[in-house]
């Protein structure tokens, strides 16, 4: 069992202040398999004392002495990869052998991206009369989920880094093995003492420290709607800098002369791909009604191709939920959507045959769902999709906007130029057409409920700089 007994600040590994540990689960066996400590206050601020006092001398550097930094970092995550998975896999369920592609290779490629993207800090605009500069916003809290443990974390340390901003990562309760490992990869390269310090500790708790102390300029937060609004509340006081990733109910809308089975494979296996718990999941799944009954058993056969089981065997295609108290979420969401009149096409709250342990739940698909039942509107975060019919292009692109969020969307459709059009009508950050897939170089983010940020690619690094206009000849 991985024991951690210490935290990562001002470049050393300190013992904390509480005596409080947290004992991490494996969703596949439900069994303890890691321990962490669990910060007080005392230790937040010991965490926020070190980032900001490294901040001067940080933002200082040049952008090739940062972007230097980000190559080594990149070079010795990529020597830990295989550790980095096990950390994933043994946490949150992933299969092994899927992880280093899902979770892990991509992120550290991404993280690289931005070692060039540190250069556009020196860039100074000269307009008439002023000029315009971009300075690093300062120091950062950057608060983590369990679903993409580590892709996350590198899509906030990794712009922070490049922007000259100095930071604490917190990352979630189920989930903090892969931060010790970032921790020690920026211990072993050397990067200046407390640009990146590393705790562990319950959200609710640490969160009115981490993101409202008036030291922090600014909290980069990916989870839940729910503890956006606190994050959000707590920072207020101080006028911080809020960077907002939430969840999402993103539609696919699948026209009637679309390939309807490449549109359904898409849609399902984009949803059962980390066992539903991707913000972006593409969990309403829009048809013509011409084409509805067809594309639901096309979907029934998808999701039952899916082998579920342990992480660890390779034949599995989709593990547990990343804990039980996830899994019993879904579960709720399963009865809700029985009982509000949904047709159970496939799956449901049984445990999948064969296992008898373990966060594990079978691949769900409802059909007959009307866009207004809480199954359709709210977030299950687990393998479950909701098949809704439309009556043509106009109400299907309504239905795809009747939502609280707008993170991700889709779209399949006769042909490119087709479902382009259907694309610029839809509210999200992001619009997937004709089965393209997910890139770390697309800016990332949400409208209305799912958030307020942008995340990778160029824009990734615009939340983390300050703009500033130097007047005068
Ligand atoms: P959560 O939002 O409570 O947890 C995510 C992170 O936020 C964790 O690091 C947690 O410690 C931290 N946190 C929680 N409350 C906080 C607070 N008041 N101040 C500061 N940090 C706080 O999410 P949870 O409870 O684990 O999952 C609930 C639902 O949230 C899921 O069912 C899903 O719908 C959604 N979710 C969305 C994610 C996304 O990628 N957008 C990721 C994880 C969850
Ligand atoms: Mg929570």
């Amino acid at each position: 069992m991985k024991k951690h007994d210490k935290f990562f600040l001002n470049g050393l590994w300190v013992s904390p202040d509480s005596t409080q540990v947290h004992e991490i689960i494996n969703p596949a066996t439900d069994e303890v398999c890691a321990e962490v400590p669990l910060a007080n206050e005392i230790d937040c601020v010991r965490a926020i004392e070190s980032a900001r006092a490294a901040f001067p001398a940080w933002s200082s550097t040049t952008a090739n002495e940062r972007s230097d930094f980000i190559h080594k970092a990149a070079d010795e995550l990529l020597n830990r990869a295989d550790e980095l998975a096990d950390a994933i896999t043994l946490t949150m369920g992933c299969p092994r052998h899927i992880c280093p592609n899902l979770q892990v290779l991509g992120s550290i490629q991404a993280f690289r991206a931005y070692a060039d993207r540190a250069k556009t800090m020196e860039e100074i605009e000269q307009r008439k009369g002023f000029q315009v500069l971009k300075e690093p916003v300062g120091v950062c809290t950057l608060i983590t989920p369990w679903n993409y443990p580590l892709s996350i974390l590198i899509g906030k340390v990794a712009p922070a880094l490049a922007a000259g901003c100095t930071m604490i990562a917190k990352p979630a309760e189920q989930t903090p093995l892969q931060d010790f490992i970032v921790a020690e990869v920026f211990e072993k390269i050397g990067l200046p003492d407390g640009v990146f310090n590393l705790l562990t500790g319950i959200g609710p708790e640490v969160g009115p420290v981490l993101c409202g102390h008036p030291e922090i300029d600014m909290v980069s937060f990916t989870g839940s709607t729910r503890a956006g609004v606190q994050i959000t509340e707590s920072a207020a006081p101080t006028i911080k800098r809020v960077c907002l990733e939430l969840g999402g109910k993103s539609p696919l809308v699948i026209t009637k002369d679309a390939d309807l089975a490449a549109a359904v494979q898409y849609g399902v296996q984009n949803v059962m791909m980390n066992t539903g718990q991707t913000c972006s999941a593409l969990t309403r799944i829009l048809v013509d009604e011409s084409v509805y009954e067809e594309a639901v058993s096309m979907a029934k056969q998808v999701a039952e191709d899916n082998i579920v089981g342990d992480p660890l065997d390779p034949q599995t295609t989709m593990g547990p939920l990343s804990s039980a108290s996830q899994k019993s979420t879904v579960v709720n969401y399963i009865r809700k959507g029985i009982a509000e009149g949904a047709r159970l096409v496939t799956g449901g709250e049984e445990m999948p045959t064969g296992l008898t342990q373990g966060a594990y739940l079978a691949p769900t698909i409802f059909a007959d769902v009307n866009n207004q039942m809480n199954i359709a509107q709210e977030e299950i975060f687990g393998p479950v999709i909701c098949m809704i019919p439309f009556r043509d292009e106009g109400h299907g692109v309504e239905l795809a906007n009747d939502t609280v969020y707008g993170l991700s969307s889709a779209v399949f459709a006769k042909d490119r130029e087709s479902a382009l059009a259907i694309a610029r009508k839809i509210k999200a950050g992001q619009c997937f057409v004709q089965g393209a897939n997910f890139t770390t170089d697309a800016p990332f983010g949400g409208y209305k409920r799912s958030g307020n940020g942008r995340e990778w690619g160029e824009e990734g690094i615009s939340e983390f700089i300050e703009i500033k206009a130097v007047l005068g000849r």
